[in-house]
Parts: C-alpha cells; structure tokens; sequence
C-alpha cells in the first residue's frame, strides 16, 4: 500500500513574488549569474552597484522526492538589463529529460526561453493568468522582459532533477533577449553558442530509458 500524502494548501503571494506555505526557499543574487551575459563589462559595472542584491528568488514546496510528487512553487525576478539584454535566469535542462513543466504567470511580463537539444529555439511570451507548458527535453529559462518583477507559479515532478551545465557546455544558449530601442524585446543569434555532439544528445535521451 502506498503512503498516503497530507494535503497542503499555499498562497501565492504576488506582490511580494512568494509562495506562502513553502517548505523551500532559495535566492541568486548577481554575483551568481557571472558569465550568462554577452556584455561584460556592463555586468561588472552592474555587480558594483548591486553586490549582495538579489536578482531572483524561488520558493517551492516539495512533498516528497518521487516521479509521483509535484512540486509547486513560485519564481520572481527582478527587472533590468545588462547592456542591451534583459535579466534573465541561470537555466537547465531537467536532469530527468523527460520531466515536463509548467509556468503560470501572476505578474509581470517575460518570456520563456526554450531550445531543444538539437538547438530548435521557442520563445513564449508569458503574461498574468497566461501558462507556459514546458515540455519534457527543452532547456528552459525565464526573461524578464518588462518593468517590474516577473513573478510566476511552477510545477513539475519532484525527481527532475537540474542540469545546469547544459547551457555552459554549449557557450550559452542559442539567442539571446535584447531591447529593440522600441520598448520590447527582440531575439538576437549568440555567435558564442555550440551545437550538441552526437554523444551529448545520447546523454540526454538515455534518461528517458532510466
Ligand atoms: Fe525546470
């Protein structure tokens, strides 16, 4: 027989960007984030101003670690630019590849970020009460691409476990989001950005099997 979970019921508070109820809890300040940036020496000038500070925070509540379980949580991050590029997250792939996920906007504007393995990019616009479905095997970050925090409810299965690397092995991901000196936002091609090896792919799609 299974155990059988307590429920638990949170509240998203969103203008404070928290879930209320979380059993989780953890913040990136800038510093964090050194490297993910085309403009360098905007974000050392960025840091010196912003040392300590935090860029994003996520508070979730996780309860248990099983395929079976889902955590839910919620993610705000500050907005801004460094350069021309807006904030943006760290980003992953779930380690569990084939693990899906969703984002739901509460406030603030942004984009999901996804790139396929293979280097297919989606960029989805997210908006308050707009959800975002993250399907298994695409890498994914959020960008704020407004004027104030970005702040979204997610969920996926407990064992998805991050890959952060992903990102960093192939020179970041393939654009990246730049103001259009028209008040939005426009995609621009990362000239850093490698694709995937063969034996990289087969790493990744080998989890569905685990
Ligand atoms: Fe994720």
């Amino acid at each position: 027989m299974p155990t059988i979970a307590e429920p638990q019921y949170c509240n998203v508070a969103v203008a404070e960007g928290l879930l209320k109820g979380a059993n989780g809890h953890y913040k990136k300040t800038y510093e964090d984030l050194r490297g993910l940036y085309a403009d360098e020496p905007a974000f050392e000038a960025l840091l010196a101003e912003r040392k300590g500070q935090v860029a994003y925070e996520v508070t979730s509540y996780t309860p248990g670690e099983k395929v079976s379980d889902l955590i839910m949580g919620v993610t705000r991050m500050e907005p801004g630019r460094v350069g021309d590029e807006f904030f943006l997250t760290r980003g992953h792939i779930h380690a569990n590849g084939d693990r899906p996920e969703i984002y739901y906007g509460q406030s603030g504007t942004g984009i999901m970020q996804m790139e396929s393995p293979e280097g297919e990019v989606r960029l989805v616009e997210v908006k308050p009460q707009g959800i975002c479905y993250v399907p298994p095997y695409w890498i994914h970050r959020s960008v704020n691409t407004g004027t104030e925090d970005l702040v979204m409810m997610f969920a996926y299965p407990s064992d998805s476990g991050q890959d952060y690397g992903i990102i960093e092995r192939s020179g970041g991901m393939k654009v990246r989001i730049v103001d259009d000196g028209n008040g939005g936002w426009k995609a621009v091609d990362n000239p850093d950005w490698t694709p995937r090896s063969a034996e990289d792919l087969a790493k990744i799609y080998v989890e569905e099997v685990a």
